[in-house]
């Protein structure tokens, strides 16, 4: 059932030019230039009149909440919060019945993630899920909601559940944008034909990342840490490289916006720390080239993801992941997936049980 793969998380990674695929069938469709989705569809008035968009969730479905919040503000101008569940749930948060609250959860059985929502019906706001497993208590609470239809994850380490919550935050941004009037017809039309080749993407990556990541992985088997930096929709995927690297390879890891190194991290680089940097051209270029700098002059080992044809970053680089050209808002997708193949490469090298990392379990139902 691993389908010749040697661990789900392998097969699930390479799952996903499918699953991100199966996350748009029915949605996207480009020929009558419309993003279809039923639960925001019906309704639409409370997306069009919230004050703003709460997001909560745990762990990585939390990472796919901060890209949630870049997305939606950009192309839809609605404010967004992304929060713990486990922080809102006991924080008397301020929610009115003019609020959207939006859980996203793979397994939709978290019991921080259900509380949290169980308090945000209380106080009236419309609640929205982002599920993967049908007819999980999560999808059951909700007042509407969209599937990930990313198919069963059995690897504890969440990778095509990741990148289907990104596809469907997308798909819904775009969907109020257009509807309200901040996302014009032509971009709009020019960004779902975009995301529609994601899947082709992924496929690339796949192929062009997958032995070069076996190569690079070989080098840092006995490192004890790993800073990830990032800058815009990549702060939060570089939060959640660390997060994969930790969880499976049981080696600490951190995730930075690249900005804050300088307010602390900065201290802990010398030639020992491996620093993951993406720096893809279309987000912040020229300010990921001189954080890189910085790092050079303290000899940290930089392992940079870049578009293909790169110059400055893969220049001082000592390792370079190249990743197609894509626009901003859609290269956490792409990025994430040699980033998946880094972290379970590592560990599998150290020997770990990546599928079944120590101390963790695939739904977390306590809190
Ligand atoms: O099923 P959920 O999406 O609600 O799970 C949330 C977290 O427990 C989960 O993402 C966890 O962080 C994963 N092990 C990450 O790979």
């Amino acid at each position: 059932e691993k389908g010749g793969y040697e661990h789900f998380m392998l097969k699930e990674i390479f799952e996903q030019p499918k699953s991100v695929h199966d996350t748009m069938r029915g949605r996207l469709l480009v020929d009558e230039g419309i993003i279809k989705m039923a639960g925001i569809w019906d309704h639409i008035e409370k997306f069009k009149n919230a004050n703003r968009i709460i997001i909560i969730a745990c762990g990585t479905s939390w990472h796919a909440g901060l890209i949630g919040e870049y997305l939606i503000e950009e192309y839809a101008r609605i404010p967004v919060e992304v929060e713990y569940a486990s922080e809102f749930r006991y924080r008397n948060p301020i929610i009115t019945d003019k609020d959207v609250v939006i859980a996203i959860s793979q397994s939709g059985e978290t019991a921080d993630t259900m509380a949290a929502l169980k308090l945000a019906k209380e106080k009236g706001a419309f609640i929205y899920g982002i599920c993967n497993v049908v007819d999980s208590s999560i999808a059951r609470i909700t007042d509407a909601g969209s599937y990930t239809h990313a198919g069963p994850e059995i690897g504890v380490a969440s990778t095509k559940a990741f990148t289907a919550q990104l596809t469907i935050l997308t798909l819904i941004a775009f969907k109020l944008g257009k509807h309200n009037g901040n996302l014009g017809n032509a971009e709009f039309m020019s960004l779902i034909s975009e995301l529609e080749a994601i899947p082709k993407k992924i496929e690339e990556v796949l192929n062009t990342t997958h032995e070069l990541t076996q190569n690079i992985a070989k080098d840092f088997i006995n490192a004890t840490n790993f800073l990830y930096l990032g800058r815009g929709y990549n702060y939060p995927a570089a939060l959640e490289g660390a997060l994969k690297l930790k969880e499976i390879s049981y080696i600490h890891a951190e995730g930075y916006p690249a900005a804050e190194m300088k307010h602390g991290p900065i201290a802990l680089i010398d030639e020992n720390m491996p620093i993951v940097i993406i720096a893809p051209k279309k987000g912040h270029y020229d300010k990921i080239v001189s954080n890189v700098q910085e790092i050079k002059a303290r000899k940290g080992k930089v392992i940079a993801v870049v578009n293909k044809g790169d110059e400055q970053v893969s220049a001082m680089a000592d390792y370079v992941i190249e990743i197609p050209v894509t626009s901003e808002c859609f290269s956490p997708i792409v990025a994430s997936v040699p980033l998946q193949l880094l972290a379970y490469y590592i560990a599998v090298y150290r020997g770990a049980n990546v599928d079944q990392p120590r101390n963790l379990a695939k739904s977390v139902t306590v809190e």
